[in-house]
């Protein structure tokens, strides 16, 4: 069950959109995806479930937030209990595969803050532990879920906070959206050091805690994937393509794929609760944006894949 984190520093640059997408295509192919939403601002939870509906079954104690809370409580439960299909995608999908919601919640900026005070320790071998034991968390809560699941999307929000790094800890491969412009593509190779300044030291505490449990990790990055491409005779801008040009030349793999700016398409879901790869549209402009999400996601299988 390979595990994806879906991250970038930059706001705004369609993670939570290309995540709802590739997990509502692959799900079409016949998967089993689950999703979990890792952003306090919960922008993936409401994109598949109404507000009202949250508030009345989820906000008290449905979220990832109480997940995490539970350890502070001492009684941890497993993440198992927060799972559910959201209604409109599961109709949609009409029997083909599954796309399964861990929903978010504004306190988890709270949560934070906790899981960063319970970072450190009086002597250095306590303050491996509990760097180990933190960061791990959501990896070892994720291991309960193997059988049940062919993938994990983990959307994460646009920081490098303690709760990005457990998703980052608990992934296999890194997807990275962004738009081809200045601040986009130069948070990217940020991303890569700061991924290394975490997985190092992980990887140096857990071989040197002999009584350690823990396993090393190894995230790599799968790809950045541009979105909000403007398009001119189906290719991207003149303008557009030089930041393109650039991330491959740092070294990073690029999809070949990538997905146009289409306001209309994406900025108001056409029909609330179902992905724009499913909402199924007159054709036109909206069969274009399909075949690029299509390509995409058979570009992200092959890639997983390797
Ligand atoms: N291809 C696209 N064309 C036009 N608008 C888009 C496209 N993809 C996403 N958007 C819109 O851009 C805004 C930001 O997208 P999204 O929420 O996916 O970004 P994000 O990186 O998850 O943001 P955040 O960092 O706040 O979590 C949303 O209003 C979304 O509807
Ligand atoms: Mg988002």
């Amino acid at each position: 069950m390979p595990v994806v984190s879906v991250i970038n520093y930059k706001g705004g640059v369609g993670k939570t959109t290309t995540t709802a997408n590739l997990a509502a295509e692959l799900a079409w192919r016949g998967k089993r995806v689950l999703l979990l939403d890792l952003d306090a601002q919960a922008s993936l939870t409401f994109s598949f479930v109404q507000p009202d509906y949250w508030n009345e079954h989820l906000a008290e104690d449905q979220t990832i937030k109480s997940w995490f809370d539970s350890f502070s409580s001492g009684t941890p439960f497993p993440i198992e209990q927060l799972i559910f299909q959201p209604e409109r995608t599961r109709q949609r999908l009409d029997g083909r595969g599954e796309l399964h919601l861990v929903s978010s919640h504004l306190g988890l900026i709270n949560v934070d803050l906790e899981l960063a005070t319970k970072l450190g320790g009086a002597t250095l071998k306590q303050a491996k532990t509990s760097f180990l034991r933190v960061h791990q968390r959501l990896k070892n809560g994720l291991e309960d879920l193997v059988d049940d699941f062919d993938l994990v999307l983990i959307d994460c929000p646009p920081n490098f906070n303690v709760v990005t790094k457990t998703a980052i800890v608990a992934s296999d491969k890194i997807l990275v959206p962004a738009k081809p412009d200045y601040l986009s593509t130069l948070g990217i190779d940020y991303l890569r050091r700061n991924l290394n300044d975490l997985v190092e030291p992980f990887n140096e505490y857990v071989t040197m805690d002999n009584d350690s449990k823990s396993e090393t990790i190894d995230p790599t990055l799968l790809g950045v994937i541009f979105t909000m491409i403007q398009v001119q005779s189906q290719q991207p801008i003149s303008t557009q393509r030089p930041y393109m040009a650039q991330t491959k030349a740092l070294g990073l793999p690029v999809f070949d794929a990538w997905i146009r700016e289409n306001k209309t398409l994406f900025g108001d879901a056409p029909e609330y609760g179902v992905p724009v790869v499913l909402t199924g549209q007159s054709p036109g402009t909206y069969q274009n944006v399909v075949n690029e999400l299509e390509e995409f996601v058979t570009e992200f299988q092959e890639r997983l894949d390797e």
